[in-house]
């Protein structure tokens, strides 16, 4: 194969791939993380092939056509570096010891800057695909590509989060590497689960944040704090509200936006052990209207935690931490540790995350 036809091989199998990555929420992370490489290589040595472009950039006249050609590879390139960069913050499998700061919304970074991509994809193939495709074919093949493309990022993560069902092995998926944390440590978390009375044939889909093992019902947040319990040994307490949320989600967060936007501090069950006793407490709570649910700030303005550290494990839908740390600085006195944001898609296989975490966490504690 000479190398022109290599040179459109290569471009097909690029096209190919990218549809293939837009849609990747859909298929397992690790076949995701792997193709995400191979494509980064492959757009390397798609470069190499077409150098004669960067020799070319400085010279002749620069016409519209030109200008926006070179506007468009920028882009293009800006926001692969920028998917690439992301993906290995967010990455479980290939880079699972590459520790990027959490402080940064990565998962929201890789999805904007597959959008951009898209666009910046989307113009390159109008300026170049005339060489593969010719007349109306060009034309159709453009509007199913662009249409496939915004399929891929927009609707195949909706039917994820909404049609998805969840089903896990709780005995299996919290098990693992066992930590040593100094000093006496309980988990306390607050999820939807025990706190709203589902039926049990309630549907396991991550947008109504249940996970189902057999008959079982268990929130992702709850899920987070068994996974920590496996890991350190600590104790485990769940916070309560008196009232029950709604079965439905979007009446949950209608009605805890409204608790937010009027400052309603639910009335919460008296359950919660005496936490003057521990020296650490590692707070596990989910992003609600992007920052703490009313019910975990109460529990920190209602305890003297003076003294002690929290360490925060939030899981989101997308949101990161959001505002909640600040929201955990302001509500009490107690020191706060680097925090670890869990993508809510992410949970059943982030057991080692959080064991590097905690780990880490305890380093950091004991050095000081
Ligand atoms: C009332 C409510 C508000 C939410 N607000 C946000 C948000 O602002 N940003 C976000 O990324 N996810 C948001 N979510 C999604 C949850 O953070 C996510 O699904 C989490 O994993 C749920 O944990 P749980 O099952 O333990 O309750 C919200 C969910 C609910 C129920």
């Amino acid at each position: 194969m000479n190398n022109a036809s290599l040179k459109k091989w290569l471009d097909v199998v690029l096209l190919i791939m990218f549809f293939f990555l837009t849609g990747g929420m859909f298929f397992p992370t690790p076949l995701h993380e792997v193709s995400g490489c191979i494509f980064i290589l492959l757009v390397i040595v798609h470069n190499v092939f077409n150098k004669g472009f960067y020799r070319g950039i400085f010279k002749g006249d620069y016409l519209f056509r030109k200008k926006l050609n070179a506007v468009c590879i920028l882009l293009f390139a800006v926001s692969i570096t920028a998917l690439m960069v992301s993906g290995i913050a967010i990455s479980q499998t290939v880079f699972p010891d590459v520790d990027i700061s959490n402080d940064i919304n990565w998962r929201s970074i890789h999805l904007s800057a597959a959008i951009c991509s898209l666009v910046a994809l989307f113009i390159h193939i109008l300026f170049h695909a005339k060489r593969y495709v010719k007349g109306k074919v060009f034309y159709v093949a453009s509007v199913i590509a662009f249409v496939g493309a915004v399929a891929g990022i927009f609707i195949m993560p909706y039917l994820d989060r909404w049609y998805h069902q969840v089903y896990v092995n709780r005995e299996k998926i919290v098990q693992g590497e066992q930590v040593t944390f100094h000093g006496k440590t309980i988990a306390v978390y607050f999820s939807r689960v025990g706190n709203t009375n589902f039926s049990p044939d309630v549907d396991a889909v991550s947008g109504a944040s249940v996970m189902k093992d057999g008959d079982d019902i268990i929130g992702n947040t709850q899920m987070l704090a068994y996974m920590v319990q496996n890991v350190t040994g600590c104790d485990i307490a769940s916070i309560h509200t008196e009232k029950p949320y709604p079965k439905d989600y979007g009446e949950t967060t209608k009605i805890a936006g409204t608790e937010r936007k009027e400052g309603v501090y639910p009335k919460l069950i008296n359950d919660l052990p005496s936490l003057a006793k521990y020296d650490t407490i590692i707070l596990i709570y989910p992003l609600w209207w992007h920052t703490l649910p009313m019910a975990v700030e109460s529990v920190l303005r209602e305890n003297n935690l003076e003294g002690k550290t929290i360490v925060p494990i939030v899981t989101h839908g997308g949101g990161g931490t959001g505002e909640s740390i600040d929201a955990i600085k302001s509500s009490t006195k107690a020191k706060v540790s680097d925090c670890l944001p869990v993508y809510s898609s992410d949970i059943p296989a982030s057991r080692q995350t959080i064991s590097d975490f905690l780990k880490r966490v305890d380093e950091i504690q004991t050095r000081f």
